[in-house]
């Protein structure tokens, strides 16, 4: 079950910082900016949901059907409840494959953004990863494809940014200095607009 106005989900957007987010940092959300967004590893939603309730309209790509049906019927029953339905309303949730799906919803142009959160081969069960992410883990499994999806999603975005893990190294090992420290890890953020065909 995904509720957009769970309790801590709602405290976060109210009281989480507002612009001062570290992924609406990432993301370059601020002043009268409010890039468009792919969120294309949408998970939970909550990433994507935040970025939202700042002002950005925000696609949704979720590949695992168990999750994108429940990211469907938490989006219905959001547009539902008045305190978040024009939240809701700037969100488009779409059903498959990242690496397909980017150049096809990026056609007319590339994006502003493009935001990355694979799943992180954890090893050992760690009281830093929530419930929500060890649950969502025995659902979706590991991101074996992860790595390919910087490069794809640097070609059809003007920017980039993964989220990581304290600790983690780099996606595909791609170094970049251009980072944002986050609560629970670290936002690297990568320029677009890299061999784009
Ligand atoms: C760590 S979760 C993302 C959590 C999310 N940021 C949130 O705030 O809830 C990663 C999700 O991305 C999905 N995913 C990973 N690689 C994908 C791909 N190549 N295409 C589409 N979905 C993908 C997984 O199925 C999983 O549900």
């Amino acid at each position: 079950m995904i509720d957009f106005s769970n309790p801590a989900l709602t405290y976060k957007r109210l009281h989480g910082g507002g612009l001062a987010l570290p992924v609406a940092k990432a993301c370059g959300v601020r002043g009268a900016t409010r890039p468009k967004i792919i969120d294309a590893t949408a998970g939970l939603g909550e990433d994507g949901f935040l970025l939202a309730s700042l002002g950005c309209e925000v696609q949704m790509i979720e590949r695992n059907p168990v999750m994108a049906e429940a990211l469907r019927i938490g989006l219905a029953k959001g547009l539902e409840n008045p305190e978040i339905q024009v939240i809701i309303s700037r969100i488009i949730l779409f059903n498959g494959p990242a690496l397909d799906l980017i150049p096809k919803l990026t056609q007319d142009g590339p994006i502003d953004v493009i935001y990355l959160d694979p799943m992180f081969p954890h090893r050992k069960k760690s009281a830093l990863v929530k419930k929500e992410m060890r649950d969502l883990r025995a659902i979706v499994g590991d991101d074996l494809d992860a790595d390919d999806l910087l490069g794809i999603a640097r070609q059809h975005a003007k920017r980039v940014v993964v989220k990581r893990p304290k600790g983690a190294g780099f996606l595909a090992g791609v170094i970049t200095k251009d980072q944002i420290k986050g609560e629970r890890g670290r936002f690297d953020i990568y320029s677009g607009l890299i061999n784009r065909v």
